[in-house]
């Protein structure tokens, strides 16, 4: 079994022990400082970090005994420059030069370069690099002046100044995998099934005979795979699966959800009349108590209401069926990544107790959380795993492919507005956004500044200001690189627009000053439904759904010219964390062109009251994912 003991590196050190249990070898993951007397069951050690120098006096702590286990170790950026210095070479800072995809030259002979050509490309990293090798090591790779790779064979220790771990590095597993298997020899049989097996083994350990379990089954995947597990470890009638539809559920999401957990067995209990208590419940915030959901139109008013009254619900159905700490276990669907990002955190900040916060957080929850009677089925599963378990458990292939969707819904993919967001600053925004658009080389382009704001992330926080659109002279087929391009640069000089759409069709003639009134009322929430229902249908059938991080689909108040219509915007969005993501580009295998075109056609034929579609083409900051 390797290690990864990454530091403070949460982020890599997860893409890290991706690649390792892809190749089906176990890894956990441990601080730096881990006494090295407790690993002598492990295999292996790899170690990562961030760009820290190892000079540093804030350098992450270490104890110079892991490498005298006589373990093979693969040292990553940080871990090849403390293999490096521990052994009795140096690092020196050398000229400035950032991190990059550059090609390396190869020596012959190196394990971990087996089957590679030479001139692959790594993600290299900046900061220190070696100076003088240690005794006993040789250099394997190179990168101009910088060693890029070295190795002492006889102890297995290998170092390399890039991160093989990520897409930057195409042969980067490659490697990884000549490592695990070729070096230390592992045979790779950590498989999925024998975790089904550790997962129910797991379950059935930590739950007493007297005890039930009650799982939130969202809608979502994890939650739903959570149902299934604990379904096949301890029997239906020891699990209490409670499913709260507060109204802006995707189209026919609850019931496919409760229709393919009774296919395995499972049994869903609901809360009648959900819908319509959300409609108009309140909350108070600050001593004052909110406009009702249906009406309220401040995207965190909406989230805080939808939170509170699905903590009453659920508090309301654990006690009609007399549920309390001492004769109920909670099983949350916490993934492995969640865990190794408050693992980090906890590193950092010296606390162990930061674990993910749910929204659905009521007395019950958290008197269970606080009396550690929380069981976590998923907490050695990847999201990726987590489908192919799905279908292991019998469930249907659209519920496990389903994109992540955020617990409030629909109700936070509708921009609510009572009049034209129009600041004093409105023309001098509209006048900038003219300017930021004037190096266009292509057919003529008509920018607007619409009169509605989305969130987005500025600077250090959440800003709240203006949607730019663009839109063409012609068919934008040939120029949508560079109109990705342009839609990344225009936040950076007009600092009051953090989001910009392409609005598909005709241009824009007229910047529109007016709004469509909306709140969150049924008729509303249908017409996104539907036209959600209709990009989820048409990604199904082009086969882009598992090409695509998340889809929303947003309606925005916005007629362009037509009284009473609104719009609809679609944020087709890559990214393996959500920290950061960029747009899908149109024409490439994430949205071909006949998909997009499809989309647009279908929801402006099918969708009564849409007046246009916009493709949401800006990247991840300035823009969120969602809207709001
Ligand atoms: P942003 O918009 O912050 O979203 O880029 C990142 C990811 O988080 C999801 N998201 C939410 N999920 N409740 C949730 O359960 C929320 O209030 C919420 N807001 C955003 C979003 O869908 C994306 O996957």
């Amino acid at each position: 079994m390797p290690l990864a003991p990454c530091p403070f590196a949460p982020q890599y050190a997860k893409v890290i022990d991706r690649r390792v249990r892809e190749l089906c070898v176990e890894c956990e993951i441990l601080p730096l400082d881990v006494d090295p007397s407790t690993l002598t069951d492990y295999a292996a050690i790899i170690i990562s970090g961030g760009p820290q120098s190892v000079y540093d006096a804030d350098a992450p702590r270490y104890d110079k005994g892991l490498f005298e286990l006589g373990l093979p170790i693969f040292g990553i950026c940080y871990g090849m420059q403390l293999m490096s210095a521990v052994n009795g070479g140096t690092v020196a800072r050398k000229a400035k030069r950032e991190d990059g995809q550059f090609p390396i030259e190869l020596a012959d002979g190196c394990a971990i370069f087996a089957g590679i050509a030479s001139g692959t490309q790594v993600l290299l990293t900046h900061g220190d690099s070696l100076d003088q090798l240690p005794a006993g090591f040789r250099i394997v790779a190179t990168s101009g002046e910088i060693t890029a790779a070295i190795e002492c064979a006889e102890k297995k220790m290998y170092g390399v100044q890039f991160h093989p771990e990520v897409d930057l590095s195409p042969d980067g597993g490659e490697m990884i995998k000549n490592f695990l298997m070729g070096v230390c020899g592992l045979s790779g049989s950590f498989s999925m099934l024998s975790r089904q097996q550790s997962a129910i083994d797991y379950i059935q350990s930590h739950v007493a005979d007297h005890q039930k379990v009650l799982n939130l089954v969202s809608g979502g995947v994890d939650s739903a795979v959570c149902a299934a597990l604990l379904n096949k470890a301890l029997g239906p009638e020891r699990i209490i699966n409670l499913h709260i539809d507060h109204g802006f559920m995707r189209h026919e999401e609850s019931s496919t959800v409760k229709t393919a957990l009774a296919a395995v067995g499972v049994h869903i209990n609901e809360s009648p009349g959900a819908v319509e208590r959300f409609a108009g419940a309140t909350t108070v915030i600050d001593g004052r108590t909110t406009a009702p959901l249906c009406e309220n139109i401040s995207p965190e008013e909406k989230r805080k209401i939808i939170g509170d009254t699905f903590m009453r619900a659920t508090q309301a159905m654990v006690d009609e069926r007399g549920l309390t700490a001492d004769n109920v276990v909670l099983a949350q669907g916490t993934l492995r990544p969640d865990l190794i990002e408050s693992a980090s955190t906890a590193i950092k900040a010296s606390n162990a107790s930061v674990i993910k916060t749910h929204h659905n957080d009521t007395a019950l929850v958290r008197q269970l959380r606080d009396a550690g009677r929380i069981i976590e089925p998923l907490k050695d599963y990847h999201k990726d795993e987590v489908r192919v378990l799905g279908m292991e458990l019998g469930l249907p292939e659209p519920l496990v492919w389903r994109q992540p969707f955020p617990g409030p819904g629909l109700a936070i993919r509708i921009l609510c507005a009572d009049e034209p967001y129009m600041t004093a600053s409105y023309e001098a925004v509209a006048s900038q956004l003219g300017d930021a658009c004037t190096a266009w080389q292509g057919p003529p382009l008509s920018p607007a500044l619409l009169p509605v704001r989305t969130v987005g992330v500025q600077g250090d926080g959440r800003s709240y200001s203006y949607l730019a659109a663009l839109s063409l002279q012609g068919p934008p087929d040939a120029h949508w690189p560079a109109l990705l391009e342009l839609a990344k640069s225009i936040p950076g000089t007009v600092h009051e627009v953090n989001r910009v759409v392409f609005v598909l069709g005709e241009p824009i003639a007229t910047a529109p000053r007016t709004i469509t009134p909306t709140r969150l009322d049924k008729p509303v929430v249908d017409q996104l439904r539907q036209a959600d229902a209709i990009v989820t249908h048409v990604l199904t059938e082009h086969k882009l759904l598992r090409k695509l991080a998340q889809v929303p689909v947003v309606l925005f108040p916005v007629g362009f010219g037509t009284d009473g219509a609104r719009s609809i915007g679609i944020r087709a969005f890559i990214t393996r964390d959500f920290m950061t993501g960029v747009p899908a580009l149109p024409g490439s295998d994430a949205l071909p062109l006949e998909a997009l075109r499809e989309l647009s056609t279908r929801i402006l034929a099918e969708v009564p009251g849409i007046a246009r579609v916009a493709l949401d083409i800006s990247p991840k900051p300035p823009a969120t994912t969602e809207w709001e």
